[in-house]
């Protein structure tokens, strides 16, 4: 079943994931969706000091946004920071240092912003949430408007495993722990949209994007597809159209989206839904490791 998952992902992924097929997905865009004023409204942004999320970090500054950049490297932050408020000329662009593969800095991280800032009306953008513990910490403690979790289309050829977290069982495969993480990020989501009406949930597939961990994690991928990735900006195009555009605060909560739309979560035939009782046991373990590091 994995060679044929990931046989018909591929054949998908050359199709939809490329910059062209950003290039065709954009000719249906409204293009007056991004034509927002952001002043007053904060956003949360993790891993924002790179890739797609520095090129979302922008897209807000440039609309007024107060912009909250959540990252683990104070002099990379900086100068982030220092790009973003010169080329946006939006002086509100706010560092806060957090290692996002601990659990314990995240839970102190979401109580001290969640204290000193109004979140309910914020928006986070998880563009990095290392594990599903993390994004769940962050969801116990901030309730913000709007989430948007950066999953990846990498999810389609996992099925969850509930009995193997912690990718312990056989042969570990850095690729396949990371694209089980973005399935469970996908399966959270729809499970919390159920679950808190009054925040609105989604995650999403960036395409294939020329980014650092793009570079040095995949470097044999990177050397054959460099030619065919999009940009950053691309790969951040429908995280930002979820953070601020009003049609897309109209859609259905929970929902995947790929290029402004939303799409199914699972290839044809590929067997990879798990249970309710699957489903609910992840988010009963997520929940007492996470009580675990409570400071
Ligand atoms: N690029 C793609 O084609 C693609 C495809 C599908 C999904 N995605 C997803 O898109 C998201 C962004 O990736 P990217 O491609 O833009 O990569 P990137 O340019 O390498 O950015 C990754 C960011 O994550 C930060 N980060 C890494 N580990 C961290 C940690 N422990 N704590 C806090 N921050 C940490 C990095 O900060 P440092 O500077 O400190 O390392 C960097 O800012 C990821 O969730 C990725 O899975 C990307």
């Amino acid at each position: 079943m994995s060679f044929y998952r990931n046989a018909v992902w591929f054949v998908k992924g050359l199709q939809e994931y490329t910059k062209s097929g950003y290039e065709a997905a954009a000719k249906q865009f409204n293009t007056g969706d991004l034509d927002v004023n952001l002043g007053g409204r904060s956003f949360v942004i993790t891993g924002a000091n790179s890739g797609i999320g520095k090129a979302t970090a922008h897209e807000i500054a440039k609309r007024g946004g107060i912009v909250h950049l959540v990252c683990r490297n104070k002099e990379r932050a900086d100068e982030a920071k220092e790009e973003i408020v010169e080329h946006s000329k939006n002086q509100n662009v706010h560092v806060h240092i957090v290692d996002m593969s601990s659990a314990r800095q995240v839970w102190e991280f979401a109580e001290s912003f969640s204290k000193s800032n109004s979140i309910h009306f914020c928006v986070c953008v998880y563009v990095l949430v290392l594990i599903s513990l993390t994004a769940h910490i962050v969801m116990m403690i901030i309730t913000p408007l709007l989430q948007i979790t950066v999953s990846s289309g990498g999810m389609l050829v996992q099925k969850m495993k509930v009995d193997d977290l912690q990718s312990e069982k056989g042969t570990f495969d850095g690729t396949m722990a990371y694209a089980q993480n973005k399935r469970q990020q996908v399966i959270l989501t729809e499970r919390w949209a159920s679950q808190h009406k009054e925040i609105h949930f989604s995650s999403m597939h960036p395409g294939w994007a020329d980014t650092p961990a793009v570079q040095l994690s995949m470097p044999d991928f990177h050397a054959k597809m460099k030619n065919k990735l999009r940009t950053e900006a691309m790969g951040a195009d429908t995280v930002v159209w979820l953070a601020v555009s009003a049609v897309a605060s109209k859609q259905p909560s929970g929902l995947f989206f790929q290029d402004r739309m939303a799409v199914p979560t699972h290839l044809p035939l590929a067997s990879s839904r798990s249970s309710s009782a699957d489903e609910e046991k992840l988010q009963a373990i997520l929940e007492q490791l996470a009580h675990k590091f409570k400071p």
